[in-house]
């Protein structure tokens, strides 16, 4: 039997980290946890509260409410995909909009969120065997994860792969309005204080923006039974 590694998956906004984990994980029989999904769940419940808006965001109320906030992931019987849960409701198509976007930065960059959301993903991977994505996975949830990569892509290739699933799911979006949503959360998940977007040292970059969708998952596949062998 191989031993169970934990696979640590970081990188900008649409790099496509959520496809090559999910895929990765199916590949392994590994969990995935898609970390930016909880964040966006979060997003939801401030933004049906009223906690959040163009103007301003209402911290001491969400805080106040965390412990009334329950996330979890269910699979799908027909998919075999996982599927996130807020308070027994399935948000996974909602949070997905661009208007969950817009506001997911601002709620991921408040410190009590985050404190909680870590907990529950420390918990979610204590048997290892798990494929997290997200933006502190290698640097704050799993500091000591056997396997770390950081994806990236220009900013203009990640704003036309979003546009298109964009479209394809009936959104009705302009280009400039997904490139513009890139930039600034780039931008604050980048300069926030609390767990900012950065590479791990140990991480292994990949740089997507020349690669399919198959040449990423071989390159990161290959990477995960060679660390995989050598713990067995
Ligand atoms: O991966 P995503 O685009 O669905 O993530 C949504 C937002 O959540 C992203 O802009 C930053 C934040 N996030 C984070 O701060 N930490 C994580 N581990 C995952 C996501």
């Amino acid at each position: 039997m191989s031993k169970k590694i934990i696979i640590a998956i970081d990188g900008h906004s649409s790099t496509g980290k959520s496809t090559v984990a999910r895929q990765l994980a199916k590949k392994l029989r590994y969990i995935y946890v898609d970390t930016g999904a909880m964040y966006r769940a979060v997003t939801l419940y401030a933004m049906r509260k009223c906690f959040i808006d163009e103007n301003r965001f209402n911290k001491e109320a969400l805080e106040r409410f965390l412990p009334f906030i329950h996330i979890k992931f269910e699979v799908n019987s027909k998919t075999g995909l996982a599927e996130v849960f807020l308070n027994n409701e399935n948000v996974e198509k909602t949070i997905r909009k661009l208007a969950v976007s817009n506001f997911v930065s601002q709620i991921a960059a408040f410190s009590q969120v985050r404190k909680k959301l870590v907990e529950q993903q420390q918990l979610m991977g204590k048997d290892k065997g798990i494929v997290m994505d997200g933006r502190d996975i290698g640097t704050v949830v799993f500091p000591d994860a056997e396997l770390k990569v950081f994806m990236t892509a220009t900013a203009k290739d990640r704003a036309e792969r979003r546009y298109k699933e964009l479209l394809e799911r009936g959104e009705d979006v302009t280009y400039e309005d997904v490139l513009k949503n890139v930039v600034d959360r780039d931008h604050i998940d980048s300069t926030r204080k609390d767990s900012p977007l950065r590479k791990a040292e140990d991480a292994v970059v990949i740089d997507n923006s020349n690669l399919t969708l198959e040449e990423q998952f071989d390159q990161i596949l290959t990477l995960a039974r060679e660390v995989i062998s050598k713990k067995s």
